[in-house]
């Protein structure tokens, strides 16, 4: 398997609920590594190019206005078969399809607050890394304790 970098951002109301320490730890007990952490408030056309393909959908509109109405935890997760392993322990969107043991399925309610996003695709992945990171922000180093020793 591929060792892969991905995108999450815990949104606002994930922040707001005092979520982030769960959040994370639930990755790190999974093995994947961090390569890129920082707490942001998201601009408005920053927001309108990470949501880009979404535009013109009748829900557009409302989370551009949630994304951007508090801090977000933006980080990149690293790992072998990263991509697909976080949308896994994220859930389903739909937070009645969002297994229970997921972050969603445990934590959502609203398909509107549903607290996380990641990437769903490796060209998701390196467009939302550069949206949000500065290559000198991304942090290449090895782990050397632990079960899951990999470098990137
Ligand atoms: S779609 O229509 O299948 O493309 O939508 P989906 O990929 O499931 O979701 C795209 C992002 O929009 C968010 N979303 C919503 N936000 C607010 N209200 C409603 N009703 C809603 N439905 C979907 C969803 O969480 C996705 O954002 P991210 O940040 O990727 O989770």
């Amino acid at each position: 398997m591929d060792i892969e970098q991905t995108f999450v951002m815990i949104k606002p109301d994930g922040v707001q609920r005092m979520l982030t320490g769960e959040i994370i730890s639930r990755f790190e007990k999974k093995g994947l590594k961090i390569s890129a952490m920082k707490m942001l408030i998201i601009n408005k056309d920053m927001a309108e190019e990470h949501y880009s393909e979404h535009k013109g959908k009748p829900f557009y509109e409302s989370l551009i206005n949630f994304i951007i109405s508090g801090p977000v935890i933006a980080f990149i997760l690293e790992g072998p078969g990263a991509i697909s392993i976080v949308r896994k322990l994220v859930g389903a969107t739909d937070p009645a399809d969002a297994e229970p043991g997921s972050i969603r399925g445990d934590h959502v309610i609203f398909t509107t607050y549903n607290i996380i996003h990641s990437s769903d695709s490796t060209n998701s992945a390196g467009r939302e890394i550069s949206l949000f990171f500065k290559k000198e922000e991304i942090f290449n180093y090895s782990l050397k304790i632990g079960k899951y020793l990999f470098s990137s």
